[in-house]
């Protein structure tokens, strides 16, 4: 059945653009201080990751994370559990977290206390998008893409029941349009 097709808020050119600049300002913060270590949040993370990785201009290794939140579709709320863990060890390492979107704040702040703990040189985190509305948790994210208004947004690797990941744009899910 064919999806409903939802309308760009970004384009695949704004998008481009804009990871684009955010791998030269990573690029540039980074320059000289050796291998980054790039931890990528499963799923949505994986078109952004991607496309930032092959642009930056700095040495770096991917690796990724997976966590659960026992969360329906379209919510994000339920406490987090690490169901993959890295592979590559922490300790001595500059770790840059990449992912998808801030929402409340709850997965930034769990994955910077866990990494935090194993000793790295440095962790800092991008994220595409970042929502406009208090945050339970707050971890500023030393790189943000876009700000946007509290709505849920589908494409680029953000899903509503793990539908629509894989649009090229970022949109906005109306409710009721279905998968
Ligand atoms: P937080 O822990 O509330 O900040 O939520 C972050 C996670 O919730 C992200 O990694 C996404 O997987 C998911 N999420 C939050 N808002 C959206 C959205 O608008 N679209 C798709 N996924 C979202
Ligand atoms: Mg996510």
């Amino acid at each position: 059945m064919a999806l409903a097709q939802p309308t760009p808020l970004f384009t695949r050119e704004t998008i481009e653009t804009r990871v684009a600049e955010l791998a030269r300002r990573i690029s540039s913060d980074y320059a000289g201080t050796g291998e980054l270590l790039l931890v990528g949040v499963l799923k949505g993370a994986f078109i952004f990751l991607a496309d930032l990785a092959r642009r930056l201009e700095v040495p770096h290794r991917v690796d990724f994370v997976a966590l659960s939140s026992y969360g329906a579709a379209g919510s994000t709320q339920g406490n987090l559990r690490l169901i993959m863990d890295l592979k590559t060890p922490v300790s001595g390492q500059h770790v840059l977290l990449v992912d998808d979107i801030v929402d409340n704040g709850s997965t930034l702040r769990f994955l910077h206390g866990l990494l935090a703990a194993h000793g790295p040189a440095s962790v800092k985190s991008c994220v595409l998008v970042r929502k406009a509305k208090p945050r339970v948790a707050e971890v500023a994210p030393d790189y943000v893409g876009f700000e946007i208004p509290d709505v849920w947004v589908v494409g680029y690797g953000l899903d509503y029941g793990d539908r629509y990941r894989t649009l090229p744009y970022i949109a906005v899910f109306e409710p009721g349009q279905s998968a």
